[in-house]
Protein backbone atom coordinates (compact mmCIF):
# COMPACT_ATOMS: atom_id res chain seq x y z
CA UNK A 1 0.00 0.00 0.00
CA UNK A 2 1.15 3.44 -1.04
CA UNK A 3 0.37 6.42 0.97
CA UNK A 4 -0.07 9.94 -0.36
CA UNK A 5 -0.48 12.83 1.19
CA UNK A 6 -1.09 16.71 -0.27
CA UNK A 7 -2.45 20.38 1.20
CA UNK A 8 -3.42 23.39 -0.18
CA UNK A 9 -3.90 26.41 1.37
CA UNK A 10 -7.16 28.39 1.49
CA UNK A 11 -5.56 31.41 0.72
CA UNK A 12 -7.64 32.75 -1.90
CA UNK A 13 -9.59 31.77 -5.37
CA UNK A 14 -7.99 27.59 -5.90
CA UNK A 15 -6.78 28.19 -9.64
CA UNK A 16 -6.13 26.19 -12.71
CA UNK A 17 -2.08 26.30 -11.48
CA UNK A 18 -3.43 24.54 -8.35
CA UNK A 19 -5.78 22.30 -10.55
CA UNK A 20 -2.86 21.29 -12.81
CA UNK A 21 0.06 21.34 -10.62
CA UNK A 22 -1.54 19.13 -7.54
CA UNK A 23 -4.79 18.07 -7.67
CA UNK A 24 -5.38 16.82 -11.20
CA UNK A 25 -2.72 14.63 -10.27
CA UNK A 26 -4.30 13.32 -6.94
CA UNK A 27 -7.36 12.38 -9.59
CA UNK A 28 -5.04 10.10 -11.25
CA UNK A 29 -3.57 8.73 -8.46
CA UNK A 30 -7.05 7.67 -6.44
CA UNK A 31 -7.87 5.24 -9.35
CA UNK A 32 -4.63 3.33 -8.90
CA UNK A 33 -5.45 0.24 -6.30
CA UNK A 34 -3.51 0.13 -3.57
CA UNK A 35 -3.19 3.39 -3.10
CA UNK A 36 -4.11 5.73 -0.15
CA UNK A 37 -4.62 9.60 -0.16
CA UNK A 38 -4.36 11.89 2.34
CA UNK A 39 -5.66 15.68 1.31
CA UNK A 40 -5.88 18.58 3.30
CA UNK A 41 -6.86 22.13 3.90
CA UNK A 42 -4.02 23.75 4.82
CA UNK A 43 -5.39 26.20 7.40
CA UNK A 44 -2.60 27.07 9.67
CA UNK A 45 -0.70 27.89 6.65
CA UNK A 46 -2.96 30.30 5.55
CA UNK A 47 -1.98 32.57 8.48
CA UNK A 48 1.64 33.10 7.99
CA UNK A 49 0.38 36.12 6.20
CA UNK A 50 -3.01 38.49 7.80
CA UNK A 51 -6.33 37.20 7.26
CA UNK A 52 -9.66 38.27 7.17
CA UNK A 53 -11.53 35.05 9.56
CA UNK A 54 -14.78 35.66 7.52
CA UNK A 55 -13.15 35.10 4.23
CA UNK A 56 -10.70 32.43 5.87
CA UNK A 57 -13.34 30.11 7.41
CA UNK A 58 -15.45 31.11 4.12
CA UNK A 59 -12.29 29.74 1.88
CA UNK A 60 -11.55 26.48 3.78
CA UNK A 61 -15.52 26.09 3.47
CA UNK A 62 -14.69 26.45 -0.14
CA UNK A 63 -11.96 24.67 -0.34
CA UNK A 64 -13.21 21.71 1.09
CA UNK A 65 -15.83 21.97 -1.87
CA UNK A 66 -13.68 22.19 -4.91
CA UNK A 67 -11.80 19.27 -4.04
CA UNK A 68 -14.99 16.83 -4.41
CA UNK A 69 -15.97 19.19 -7.15
CA UNK A 70 -12.45 18.96 -8.90
CA UNK A 71 -13.32 14.81 -8.50
CA UNK A 72 -11.82 13.67 -5.29
CA UNK A 73 -13.75 10.51 -4.53
CA UNK A 74 -14.09 10.65 -0.60
CA UNK A 75 -14.36 6.94 -0.22
CA UNK A 76 -10.48 6.71 -1.86
CA UNK A 77 -9.18 9.98 -0.33
CA UNK A 78 -9.14 11.10 3.51
CA UNK A 79 -10.21 14.57 3.03
CA UNK A 80 -9.60 16.55 6.34
CA UNK A 81 -8.56 20.38 7.69
CA UNK A 82 -4.87 20.90 9.02
CA UNK A 83 -5.91 22.69 12.71
CA UNK A 84 -8.64 20.21 13.15
CA UNK A 85 -5.47 17.79 13.73
CA UNK A 86 -3.67 19.52 16.53
CA UNK A 87 -0.39 16.80 16.10
CA UNK A 88 0.47 18.90 12.77
CA UNK A 89 1.72 21.98 15.62
CA UNK A 90 2.63 19.27 17.86
CA UNK A 91 5.37 17.60 15.64
CA UNK A 92 5.81 21.19 13.87
CA UNK A 93 7.11 22.23 17.03
CA UNK A 94 9.83 19.75 17.63
CA UNK A 95 11.11 20.07 13.79
CA UNK A 96 11.14 23.68 14.59
CA UNK A 97 13.68 22.86 17.12
CA UNK A 98 15.33 20.51 14.95
CA UNK A 99 15.80 23.14 12.04
CA UNK A 100 18.33 25.96 11.31
CA UNK A 101 17.34 29.66 11.07
CA UNK A 102 19.67 29.95 8.70
CA UNK A 103 18.60 27.05 6.26
CA UNK A 104 14.80 28.76 6.85
CA UNK A 105 15.49 32.02 5.87
CA UNK A 106 17.18 30.27 2.51
CA UNK A 107 13.88 29.17 1.24
CA UNK A 108 12.69 30.96 -1.87
CA UNK A 109 9.18 31.59 -1.05
CA UNK A 110 9.70 32.74 2.35
CA UNK A 111 12.01 35.48 0.46
CA UNK A 112 9.41 36.18 -2.23
CA UNK A 113 6.92 36.62 0.46
CA UNK A 114 8.68 38.61 2.98
CA UNK A 115 9.25 40.92 -0.03
CA UNK A 116 5.39 41.28 -0.21
CA UNK A 117 4.96 41.91 3.49
CA UNK A 118 4.17 45.28 3.93
CA UNK A 119 3.05 45.10 7.57
CA UNK A 120 6.02 43.01 9.33
CA UNK A 121 6.70 39.55 8.66
CA UNK A 122 5.77 36.76 11.09
CA UNK A 123 7.92 34.15 12.28
CA UNK A 124 5.45 31.91 11.37
CA UNK A 125 6.55 32.82 7.70
CA UNK A 126 9.37 31.84 8.39
CA UNK A 127 9.00 28.36 10.58
CA UNK A 128 6.33 27.24 8.17
CA UNK A 129 8.70 24.49 6.42
CA UNK A 130 9.15 22.82 9.56
CA UNK A 131 5.23 22.81 9.71
CA UNK A 132 4.97 21.63 5.72
CA UNK A 133 7.88 18.92 7.08
CA UNK A 134 5.27 17.92 10.17
CA UNK A 135 2.41 17.45 7.73
CA UNK A 136 3.99 15.08 5.79
CA UNK A 137 5.80 12.95 8.24
CA UNK A 138 3.44 12.12 10.42
CA UNK A 139 1.39 10.01 7.65
CA UNK A 140 4.61 7.53 7.05
CA UNK A 141 4.09 8.72 3.07
CA UNK A 142 5.63 7.35 0.02
CA UNK A 143 4.66 10.13 -2.32
CA UNK A 144 3.53 14.02 -2.23
CA UNK A 145 2.26 15.73 -5.41
CA UNK A 146 2.63 19.43 -5.80
CA UNK A 147 4.27 21.97 -7.92
CA UNK A 148 7.30 22.75 -8.93
CA UNK A 149 7.32 25.34 -6.64
CA UNK A 150 7.07 23.36 -3.51
CA UNK A 151 10.42 21.51 -4.25
CA UNK A 152 12.90 23.36 -2.34
CA UNK A 153 9.96 22.61 0.69
CA UNK A 154 10.02 18.98 -0.04
CA UNK A 155 13.87 18.60 0.29
CA UNK A 156 14.06 20.41 3.23
CA UNK A 157 11.07 17.87 4.89
CA UNK A 158 13.58 15.05 3.55
CA UNK A 159 17.13 16.41 5.63
CA UNK A 160 14.80 17.12 8.34
CA UNK A 161 13.23 13.56 8.40
CA UNK A 162 16.74 12.32 7.95
CA UNK A 163 18.40 14.42 10.49
CA UNK A 164 15.97 13.57 13.01
CA UNK A 165 16.65 9.83 12.24
CA UNK A 166 20.61 9.97 12.55
CA UNK A 167 20.04 11.73 15.61
CA UNK A 168 16.90 9.57 17.34
CA UNK A 169 16.80 6.55 15.67
CA UNK A 170 14.23 5.65 12.74
CA UNK A 171 11.60 7.38 12.87
CA UNK A 172 10.19 9.16 9.44
CA UNK A 173 9.87 7.48 6.80
CA UNK A 174 11.44 9.82 3.46
CA UNK A 175 9.24 10.93 1.29
CA UNK A 176 9.76 11.47 -2.49
CA UNK A 177 7.99 14.52 -4.57
CA UNK A 178 5.55 13.47 -6.87
CA UNK A 179 6.02 16.50 -10.07
CA UNK A 180 4.47 15.62 -13.18
CA UNK A 181 6.50 17.28 -16.54
CA UNK A 182 3.53 19.23 -17.87
CA UNK A 183 1.17 21.98 -15.48
CA UNK A 184 4.06 21.31 -12.59
CA UNK A 185 4.54 25.46 -13.22
CA UNK A 186 1.90 27.50 -14.40
CA UNK A 187 2.61 30.65 -15.27
CA UNK A 188 0.58 33.96 -14.95
CA UNK A 189 -1.35 35.18 -17.92
CA UNK A 190 -0.59 38.89 -18.09
CA UNK A 191 3.31 38.08 -16.43
CA UNK A 192 4.32 34.77 -17.93
CA UNK A 193 8.11 35.24 -16.09
CA UNK A 194 6.04 34.50 -12.80
CA UNK A 195 4.32 31.89 -11.61
CA UNK A 196 0.18 31.87 -11.34
CA UNK A 197 -0.41 32.74 -7.98
CA UNK A 198 -4.23 32.53 -6.19
CA UNK A 199 -2.84 35.09 -4.37
CA UNK A 200 -2.32 37.87 -7.41
CA UNK A 201 -3.50 41.34 -6.48
CA UNK A 202 -4.43 40.79 -10.68
CA UNK A 203 -7.07 38.57 -11.40
CA UNK A 204 -6.41 38.77 -15.33
CA UNK A 205 -3.19 36.98 -13.94
CA UNK A 206 -5.10 33.53 -12.90
CA UNK A 207 -7.94 31.51 -13.98
CA UNK A 208 -9.69 30.58 -10.83
CA UNK A 209 -11.53 27.68 -10.46
CA UNK A 210 -14.97 29.52 -10.11
CA UNK A 211 -14.18 32.07 -12.34
CA UNK A 212 -17.54 33.41 -14.43
CA UNK A 213 -17.14 31.13 -17.88
CA UNK A 214 -17.37 34.19 -20.10
CA UNK A 215 -14.50 36.19 -17.54
CA UNK A 216 -12.65 32.69 -18.25
CA UNK A 217 -12.54 33.23 -21.32
CA UNK A 218 -11.53 36.56 -21.38
CA UNK A 219 -8.34 36.12 -19.63
CA UNK A 220 -7.06 33.37 -21.91
CA UNK A 221 -8.12 35.42 -24.67
CA UNK A 222 -6.15 38.71 -23.52
CA UNK A 223 -3.43 36.51 -21.94
CA UNK A 224 0.30 37.94 -23.09
CA UNK A 225 1.80 36.97 -25.86
CA UNK A 226 4.38 37.93 -28.66
CA UNK A 227 4.63 39.57 -32.01
CA UNK A 228 5.60 36.50 -33.96
CA UNK A 229 2.46 34.76 -34.43
CA UNK A 230 3.77 31.38 -33.97
CA UNK A 231 2.20 28.44 -32.18
CA UNK A 232 5.58 27.33 -31.09
CA UNK A 233 6.63 26.52 -27.53
CA UNK A 234 10.58 28.33 -26.91
CA UNK A 235 10.69 29.42 -22.88
CA UNK A 236 12.77 31.53 -23.40
CA UNK A 237 12.04 33.78 -25.94
CA UNK A 238 8.01 33.45 -25.98
CA UNK A 239 6.90 32.82 -22.49
CA UNK A 240 3.67 33.57 -22.53
CA UNK A 241 2.34 31.56 -25.77
CA UNK A 242 4.47 28.41 -24.20
CA UNK A 243 2.20 29.06 -21.21
CA UNK A 244 -0.59 28.44 -22.93
CA UNK A 245 1.13 25.34 -24.48
CA UNK A 246 1.73 23.83 -21.36
CA UNK A 247 -2.25 24.41 -20.31
CA UNK A 248 -3.57 23.11 -23.34
CA UNK A 249 -1.23 19.83 -22.90
CA UNK A 250 -1.63 19.22 -19.53
CA UNK A 251 -5.69 19.64 -19.82
CA UNK A 252 -5.67 17.62 -23.00
CA UNK A 253 -2.51 14.97 -21.85
CA UNK A 254 -1.91 15.49 -25.81
CA UNK A 255 2.39 16.37 -25.82
CA UNK A 256 3.05 19.77 -26.56
CA UNK A 257 5.07 18.74 -30.05
CA UNK A 258 1.65 17.10 -31.40
CA UNK A 259 -0.89 20.44 -30.17
CA UNK A 260 2.24 22.94 -32.12
CA UNK A 261 1.88 20.77 -34.73
CA UNK A 262 -2.08 20.99 -34.78
CA UNK A 263 -1.29 24.96 -34.84
CA UNK A 264 1.36 25.11 -37.41
CA UNK A 265 -1.49 26.96 -39.45
CA UNK A 266 -3.25 28.95 -36.92
CA UNK A 267 -2.60 32.23 -35.28
CA UNK A 268 -2.72 33.08 -31.72
CA UNK A 269 -6.88 33.88 -31.59
CA UNK A 270 -7.42 30.42 -32.91
CA UNK A 271 -5.15 28.60 -30.55
CA UNK A 272 -6.31 30.61 -27.87
CA UNK A 273 -9.80 30.58 -28.50
CA UNK A 274 -9.77 26.57 -28.71
CA UNK A 275 -8.01 26.40 -25.18
CA UNK A 276 -10.47 29.26 -23.72
CA UNK A 277 -13.11 26.47 -24.68
CA UNK A 278 -11.36 23.37 -22.59
CA UNK A 279 -10.46 25.71 -19.60
CA UNK A 280 -14.44 26.32 -19.93
CA UNK A 281 -15.22 22.76 -20.18
CA UNK A 282 -13.48 22.32 -17.28
CA UNK A 283 -14.03 24.99 -15.15
CA UNK A 284 -18.20 24.30 -16.28
CA UNK A 285 -17.98 20.84 -14.98
CA UNK A 286 -16.72 21.32 -11.70
CA UNK A 287 -18.61 24.72 -10.95
CA UNK A 288 -22.03 22.21 -11.42
CA UNK A 289 -20.82 19.84 -8.66
CA UNK A 290 -19.40 22.70 -6.25
CA UNK A 291 -22.79 24.12 -6.20
CA UNK A 292 -24.13 20.78 -5.13
CA UNK A 293 -21.05 20.54 -2.36
CA UNK A 294 -21.06 23.69 -0.53
CA UNK A 295 -24.66 23.64 0.20
CA UNK A 296 -24.85 19.55 1.35
CA UNK A 297 -24.27 17.68 4.34
CA UNK A 298 -22.04 15.40 2.59
CA UNK A 299 -19.46 17.86 3.06
CA UNK A 300 -19.17 18.22 6.79
CA UNK A 301 -19.60 13.75 7.18
CA UNK A 302 -16.42 14.08 4.66
CA UNK A 303 -14.37 16.49 7.03
CA UNK A 304 -15.63 14.20 10.17
CA UNK A 305 -14.06 11.31 9.15
CA UNK A 306 -11.23 12.47 7.26
CA UNK A 307 -9.94 14.22 10.49
CA UNK A 308 -10.75 10.96 12.70
CA UNK A 309 -8.62 8.95 10.23
CA UNK A 310 -5.99 11.12 10.33
CA UNK A 311 -6.00 12.00 14.02
CA UNK A 312 -5.57 8.26 14.96
CA UNK A 313 -2.45 7.97 12.48
CA UNK A 314 -0.90 11.28 13.32
CA UNK A 315 -1.56 10.41 17.14
CA UNK A 316 0.35 7.36 17.07
CA UNK A 317 3.45 8.80 15.47
CA UNK A 318 3.78 12.07 17.59
CA UNK A 319 3.35 9.61 20.64
CA UNK A 320 6.32 8.01 18.98
CA UNK A 321 8.71 11.17 18.51
CA UNK A 322 7.85 12.55 21.62
CA UNK A 323 9.20 9.26 23.50
CA UNK A 324 12.26 9.46 21.17
CA UNK A 325 12.80 12.74 22.03
CA UNK A 326 11.94 12.47 25.72
CA UNK A 327 9.15 14.55 26.49
CA UNK A 328 6.40 14.18 29.20
CA UNK A 329 6.31 11.29 31.35
CA UNK A 330 6.17 8.26 29.25
P1 LIG B 1 -0.29 26.29 -2.30
O1 LIG B 1 -1.57 26.45 -1.58
O2 LIG B 1 0.50 27.51 -2.64
O3 LIG B 1 -0.53 25.50 -3.65
C1 LIG B 1 -1.22 24.26 -3.65
C2 LIG B 1 -0.62 23.33 -4.68
O4 LIG B 1 -0.71 23.91 -5.98
C3 LIG B 1 0.59 23.95 -6.57
N1 LIG B 1 0.68 25.18 -7.37
C4 LIG B 1 0.97 25.21 -8.67
N2 LIG B 1 1.24 24.22 -9.55
C5 LIG B 1 1.49 24.59 -10.82
N3 LIG B 1 1.49 25.86 -11.25
C6 LIG B 1 1.23 26.89 -10.40
N4 LIG B 1 1.22 28.14 -10.83
C7 LIG B 1 0.95 26.57 -9.03
N5 LIG B 1 0.66 27.32 -7.94
C8 LIG B 1 0.50 26.45 -6.93
C9 LIG B 1 1.55 23.98 -5.39
O5 LIG B 1 2.84 23.53 -5.76
C10 LIG B 1 0.88 23.05 -4.42
O6 LIG B 1 1.16 21.70 -4.73
N6 LIG B 1 2.89 24.76 1.20
C11 LIG B 1 1.83 24.34 0.31
C12 LIG B 1 0.68 23.66 1.03
C13 LIG B 1 1.10 22.56 1.92
C14 LIG B 1 1.47 21.24 1.54
C15 LIG B 1 1.80 20.56 2.77
C16 LIG B 1 1.53 20.58 0.31
C17 LIG B 1 1.22 22.66 3.27
N7 LIG B 1 1.63 21.45 3.77
C18 LIG B 1 2.19 19.24 2.75
C19 LIG B 1 1.94 19.23 0.33
C20 LIG B 1 2.24 18.58 1.53
C21 LIG B 1 1.31 25.54 -0.43
O7 LIG B 1 1.43 26.66 0.00
O8 LIG B 1 0.64 25.24 -1.56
Amino acid sequence: MKRIITGIQPSGNITLGNYLGAIKNLLALQNEEDVELLVFIADLHAITVPQEKLKLKQNIKNLAALYLACGLNPDKAHLFIQSEVPCHNQLGWVLECNSYIGELERMTQFKDKKAKQTKGVSAGLLTYPPLMAADILLYDVDYVPVGEDQKQHLELTRNLAERFNNHYGDTFKIPEPYITKVGAKIMSLTEPEKKMSKSDPNPKAYIALLDDLNIARKKIMSAVTDSDGKVKYDLENKPGISNLLSIYSALTEKPIVEIEKQYENSNYATFKSDLANLVCDLLAKIQERYKYYISSNDLDLVLNSGRDLAYHLASRKLQKVYRKVGLGRN
